[in-house]
This record gives C-alpha cells, structure tokens and sequence, in this order.
C-alpha cells in the first residue's frame, strides 16, 4: 500500500497543528519530522520540543529523519517525546547495527538512510533490522530541491534485494518527491512518499495531499 508522509519541513510553523491536520485531511498517513544539527547538514531545524508538542495534536505515526552526527545520543529524548519511527543515516552512524537495536529497543520503528552518493548494497548486513530504507532523492538539508533521477535504481536495487534475501522492509523516498515525480517513484517500487515542498509550500496542503496520494495511487494500480 502507497503512503504520503507529509514533511512538515515546508510548512507553517506558526500554525503546525493546522498544517498537519489539513495534510491528514488530504490523506497523509505518517508525519514526516526532519531534524537537522547545522553539522551533518547545512541547515538546523527541531527537536523534542516540536516534537511533543506535534504528539499532543495528531494520533498519526511520527518518522523522525535524524540528519544529525550522533544520532544515538538522542534516541532515548526522541522515544519519550513521542518518536514512532526513527531513521538514522548510514553516513552518520558509526556502529549502525547497534544504533538500529537501540531505537527497537526503545520502541520505535528502526529506519536506515542513504544519500544520494550511497550505493544501497552496502545495507545488505542491516536489511533484516530495518522496518523501512529510506533512499534521499536530494542531498539532505533542503526541502525544495529537485530529484535525483539516479534515486530511481536504486529504489529497483532494493525491491530486488527485498525478495532475494526474503526481507520485509518498505521502501521510503525522500525529496523532490512532486506532481511530476512521485508516479516514477512508485513504479520503480517505493511505498512510502515523503513530500515536503510539494504538500505545503502554497497553502492548499490538504488538496495537494489528496492529488499527491491520488497520482501515487494510479501508478501503483498499473
Ligand atoms: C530534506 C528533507 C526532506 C524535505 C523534502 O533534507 O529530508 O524531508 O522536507 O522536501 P521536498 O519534498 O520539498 O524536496
Ligand atoms: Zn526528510
């Protein structure tokens, strides 16, 4: 099944609870969090207090994207505040299989990252830990980029290494994720559609929602 996880990166921070409830309005099913340092990424952003605030005005799942050196030292803030899903990136983590046991072992959804220059093999150790790859289809920092077309191979060298090694974990995609891009997305096997730029960046996110998760939904019945 397809999903629209809406990036509130591009959205009103004035007005959060408003913005994530016209996206769940237009058919978003996970909130996307993206968590920036100013370190492993260009760019700062929030934290566990967004975060518990955010958790007190939406029942959906939260995906925390940990764009941060030393993820592990905020896993445990990141669960009490509310954290579903917690994606670490493979260029950040040191001891990625340890990392990955710690965020399970806090209760949340295990997650691994790649950027654009990370071939998705070098996952095949982790792949049987994780509830979901998410592949970055931008050099992370930035919402409203545009694609990274060579994202699409790996999305198929994934869907691929899914079956051959009998894993059961969902393919997430990660910016420039639009109108004109999210169909190739999802044939090339992704079901897990984050949109950042594309959901909020005009103030209609609930109609934007509802065309995204509808284009997304034609391509996967095809
Ligand atoms: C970028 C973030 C994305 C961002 C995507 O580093 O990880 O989640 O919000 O923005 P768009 O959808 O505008 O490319
Ligand atoms: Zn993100």
């Amino acid at each position: 099944m397809v999903e629209l996880l809406p990036s509130i990166l591009s959205a009103d921070f004035a007005h959060l609870a408003d913005e994530v409830k016209a996206a769940e309005a237009g058919g978003g099913t996970v909130i996307h969090f993206d968590v920036m340092d100013g370190h492993f990424v260009p760019n700062l952003t929030i934290g566990t207090p967004v975060l518990a605030s955010l958790r007190k005005v939406t029942s959906l799942p939260i995906d925390c994207h940990m764009m941060i050196e030393n993820p592990d030292d905020f896993i445990e803030s990141f669960a009490d505040a509310g954290a579903d899903w917690m994606s670490v990136h493979y260029e950040a983590c040191r001891h990625l299989h340890r990392t990955l046991e710690h965020i399970a072992q806090h209760g949340m959804r295990p997650g691994v990252v790649v950027n654009p220059a990370t071939e998705v093999d070098l996952l095949i150790p982790i792949l049987g830990m994780v509830h979901h790859v998410l592949v970055m289809s931008v050099n992370p920092g930035f919402g409203g980029q545009s694609f990274i077309p060579y994202s699409l191979k790996k999305i198929r060298r994934l869907t691929e290494l899914r079956s051959e090694l009998g894993c059961g974990f969902r393919i997430e995609v990660d910016g420039g994720v639009a109108h004109d891009t999210i169909a190739q997305v999802v044939e090339a096997g992704a079901d897990l559609l984050v949109a950042g730029s594309a959901v909020f960046a005009d103030g209609r996110a609930e109609q934007n929602a509802r065309e995204l998760l509808q284009l997304a939904q034609m391509a996967a019945a095809e």
